[in-house]
């Protein structure tokens, strides 16, 4: 049956097709370093958000700057999505800092790396 072999072809293609985008995925997600994502969060968020293992009187939060292991401990409000969302515009007063895609992700890598109980550091 010809028509068969030319079903398998276009089955065995799309399932290349997703291996290859399901690849991707696991790429982007190990591209995030959460130690980056610490370590610019010392920098340029500690001001005024509070950071899991620095001395908290080093830090003046804002108010109304919900500390890193709030945002940890909260999952459905500061999910990946929403946290990307919200830091890819700069926030009052975070007005000077811009952040790239890949700060953001590693910002989002560190916040899940405190949610899975691994400390802040
Ligand atoms: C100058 C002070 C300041 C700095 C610096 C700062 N923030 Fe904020 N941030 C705030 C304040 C105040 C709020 C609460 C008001 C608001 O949502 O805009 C906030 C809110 C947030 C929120 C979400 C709040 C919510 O409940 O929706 C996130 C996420 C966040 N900051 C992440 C960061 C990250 C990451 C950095 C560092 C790159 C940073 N902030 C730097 C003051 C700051």
């Amino acid at each position: 049956m010809p028509g068969m072999e030319d079903e398998m072809k276009r089955i065995m293609a799309r399932v290349a097709a997703l291996l290859a985008v399901t690849a991707g995925m696991v790429v982007t997600a190990q591209a995030a370093d959460w130690r980056a994502g610490r370590g610019l969060a010392l920098r340029h968020c500690g001001k005024c958000h509070v950071i899991p293992g620095e001395e908290i009187d080093k830090a003046q939060p804002a108010a109304g700057a919900p500390s890193f292991a709030a945002m940890a401990a909260d999952r459905e409000r500061y999910n990946d999505e929403q946290v990307a969302a919200f830091l890819s515009k700069p926030h009052y007063p975070m007005q000077a800092i811009v952040l790239s895609k890949r700060d953001i992700a590693n910002v989002i890598a560190w916040i899940n790396h405190i949610r899975e109980g691994r400390g802040g550091k």
